[in-house]
């Protein structure tokens, strides 16, 4: 039988379910070892929280994400709160000795991020960080596709991810306020495109060579209860809306990048293209099952773009053994399950599907989104360091 590890969740709303959902669904797909135990949920709202955790089976809740983090009964953390939470909630996890999985981005600041990858090489727990679109499985073959060279030497990379809803009607919500954000479109939507692209090619991005950082909504409607009465009242945007930036490769090809909430008529379309000299591979999440690949090879007249449904298990395809047969499609919330289930496989000493992102990984990724921002802010190119902090 399974050993049990008992999980402390901090958050409870958009990433609270989502997690609440893996957690609860992992051991049903996939055959785990350890088998999460929902134990604990965290959130600010008492009203909501018991509802919550009556809902999605959590045996206890509380407002003190401190009592919970250092309890001697849970073995790992997740912590889904806003960005300023992250460091002092997983460093504090991460000293009790517990395992840590943390929403993206890493943090809010680098600062935060260095802080949390070096209580990572001091501590017995294991980290994780959720970028969850690497458990996508057309994002996880497409992986392994360029990892078997079928794209060769890589040229060009060109992400975007590109969302419509932070008009001028959108309130002041934590996501547009720097000191508990950190960025705005940068951390939220860049943040998983540069760990994408690293994921995908299996290269580091070496140099910014120019960014722009724009803020297009400068005042947001306050949110009532937050410091503000009902009306009129309106605050202060601090973050970016929109942050685009040129980029270098590690194996000499270049990238463009591009982050915004104000690209009407698209919801959710995180996207990359990447050219090579054999070979090219394309991916939308709007069309999150398929991953487009052009390959160079045989007679010209019949070279072309082809479709791949990436649902097939029996033929090699990750993840898809888990779930259906084939072309009965997934969804988003199983890159969370599928996320969910590597954690826990490489907590009890095996090996993820595709490489899980630690603090150390993160970390990286932090530093290549600071220096999207120096570029911009100081209109010059900016040399990316590699990752000084190891785990031994
Ligand atoms: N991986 C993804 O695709 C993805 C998508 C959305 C958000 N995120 C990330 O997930 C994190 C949470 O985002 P969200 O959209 O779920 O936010 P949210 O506003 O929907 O929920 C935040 C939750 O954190 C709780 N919280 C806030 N401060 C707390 C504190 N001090 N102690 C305990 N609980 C606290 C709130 O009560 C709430 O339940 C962010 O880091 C965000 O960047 C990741």
């Amino acid at each position: 039988m399974a050993d049990r590890i008992n999980v402390a969740l901090l958050g409870s709303k958009f990433m609270g379910r989502a997690h609440s959902n893996a957690w609860s669904q992992v051991g049903k797909f996939f055959d785990v070892d350890p088998s999460p135990t929902l134990h604990t949920v965290v959130a600010r709202n008492t009203a909501e929280l018991a509802t919550f955790a009556r809902n999605w089976g959590w045996q206890h809740s509380t407002t003190d994400w401190h009592q919970a983090v250092t309890s001697g009964e849970v073995g790992l953390v997740d912590v889904a709160t806003p960005n300023d939470v992250h460091a002092e909630a997983a460093i504090a996890a991460l000293e009790a000795g517990k395992h840590v999985a943390c929403e993206k981005p890493l943090a809010g600041t680098l600062a935060d991020a260095e802080a949390m990858a070096t209580a990572a090489t001091q501590s017995p727990g294991r980290t994780f960080v959720w970028f969850n679109y690497r458990r996508v499985p057309a994002i996880a073959f497409a992986h392994r596709m360029v990892a078997s060279g079928v794209l060769g030497r890589i040229y060009h990379v060109r992400a975007v991810y590109l969302q419509s809803w932070g008009g001028p009607d959108t309130p002041l919500l934590w996501r547009f306020q720097g000191d508990v954000a950190g960025s705005g479109a940068h951390g939220d939507l860049n943040a998983h495109i540069i760990d994408a692209v690293r994921f995908v090619t299996g290269e580091e991005i070496v140099s910014v060579e120019g960014a722009i950082e724009h803020t297009f909504i400068e005042e947001r409607a306050l949110i009532e209860g937050a410091g503000a009465s009902a009306g009129d009242a309106k605050g202060r945007s601090t973050v970016d809306d929109t942050v685009m930036f040129l980029a270098r490769m590690s194996g000499g090809g270049v990238a463009s990048f591009e982050a915004t909430r104000l690209a009407t008529g698209y919801h959710n379309a995180n996207r990359f293209e990447i050219h090579g000299e054999r070979g090219a591979l394309r991916f939308n999440m709007e069309r999150m099952n398929e991953l487009g690949v052009y390959v160079i090879d045989g007679e010209g007249s019949t070279q072309g773009w082809t479709t791949i449904d990436v649902t097939r298990g029996d033929d090699g395809h990750p993840y898809a053994s888990a779930w259906w047969p084939p072309s009965h499609a997934v969804g988003y919330e199983h890159t969370f399950v599928n996320q969910a289930a590597d954690i826990l496989t490489v907590i009890g000493g095996g090996e993820p599907a595709v490489p899980l992102p630690d603090f150390t990984d993160a970390l990286q990724t932090q530093r290549i989104m600071q220096a999207a921002i120096d570029s911009a802010r100081e209109h010059t190119p900016v040399a990316i360091a590699k990752p000084r902090v190891t785990r031994d």
